[in-house]
């Protein structure tokens, strides 16, 4: 293949597996946003085919729904040459009683080399990574991390504020359920920016200022300060209670809409990691107007995956040589 086609190598990389941004360095995380970034480039905004892992199979193994994260992982690898396969466990075995390792042994022997993994329990692609010989990539387990999410919430900021140690940015709702919310707050807090986390008393918890964040119940109150908003759905398959008395309380108080614009900063950027309600967590014309990078965040899904993709299984080749 023609060397100018290949990222540089970085150094600094040297793991097979995507478990969490937890575990990661600063320098890491940074290695995968500049990947992907040139992922971006070499594929012209991620729709030409770079043949960088022609003869890498790639398994998606989700036990969770997912439209967005699933088709973006198989886009990722085809657009990188690899082959992809699906696998959803209402289809499946799993409803036979097979277990998670089984499963997983089952596909790997058909000569898979990385699994993409999505399960409600935190920590199952942790267990793969433990007990089978191949990359895993963690696609979301339960309310623990989605590290890919946090990657493309970040590089979608980065592109319009490169600077994370001048943000602040808020996570707004269900923080108390959302993977999205845990892995955007190692992420950008060891890129330096200040983080608040925003919503009900019942979802938002006092503890998390242990983790360097600012808690926060009232959008209102911190609205004028904010320069990235990312609005997380609550996660009402999560929760054994009822957080609020209402949808309609919810969004009086949390929902993103034209009046609270006004109040905002004029170039505050608008973030969702989607399914998006709208109505609850954001009002349509908020979602679909002029601060909304809603859809970019879709598109770098594409360049964070392929980056991930390449750096894991690069090593992973490397280590069988
Ligand atoms: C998120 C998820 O599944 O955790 N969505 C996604 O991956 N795009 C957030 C959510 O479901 O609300």
């Amino acid at each position: 293949m023609d060397e100018s086609l290949q990222p540089a190598w970085p150094a600094g990389w040297t793991r097979r597996h995507l478990l969490d941004l937890e575990s990661l360095s600063r320098e890491e995380i940074e290695i995968l946003l500049d990947t992907a970034l040139q992922m971006k480039k070499l594929t012209q905004g991620c729709r030409a085919k770079v043949p960088l892992l022609s003869g890498v199979t790639t398994a998606n193994l989700f036990f969770e729904n997912s439209t967005r994260t699933r088709l973006s992982f198989s886009l990722a690898a085809r657009r990188l040459g690899a082959d992809t396969v699906d696998f959803t466990a209402s289809t499946s075995s799993v409803s036979k009683g097979e277990s998670l390792l089984d499963t997983a042994k089952t596909i790997l022997a058909m000569q898979v080399d990385s699994l993409i993994v999505r399960h409600r329990a935190p920590g199952a692609p942790y267990i793969l990574a433990d007990n089978l010989d191949c990359c895993v990539i963690n696609a979301g387990d339960g309310p623990h991390e989605h590290p890919t999410q946090g990657l493309l919430d970040m590089l979608t900021i980065r592109e319009h504020r490169p600077r994370f140690e001048d943000l602040t940015v808020a996570l707004v709702g269900d923080i108390a359920h959302s993977r999205t919310a845990r892995s955007n707050i190692w992420g950008l807090k060891k890129l330096g920016a200040h983080v608040i986390v925003c919503g009900p008393a019942t979802l938002v918890s006092r503890q998390w200022e242990k983790f360097g964040v600012e808690v926060a119940h009232r959008l209102d109150d911190i609205l004028p300060r904010c320069d990235v908003l990312n609005l997380l759905r609550i996660q009402f398959e999560r929760q054994y209670t009822r957080p609020f008395p209402s949808v309609h309380e919810y969004a009086l108080l949390y929902a993103m809409n034209r009046q609270r614009m006004e109040r905002a900063k004029s170039d505050i950027l608008i973030m969702a990691p989607g399914p998006i309600n709208r109505g609850v967590e954001i009002t349509p014309d908020v979602a679909d107007g002029p601060q909304s990078v809603i859809l970019d965040q879709v598109t770098n899904g594409l360049a964070v995956r392929m980056a991930v993709l390449w750096l894991t299984c690069r090593v992973a080749q490397q280590a069988a040589v």
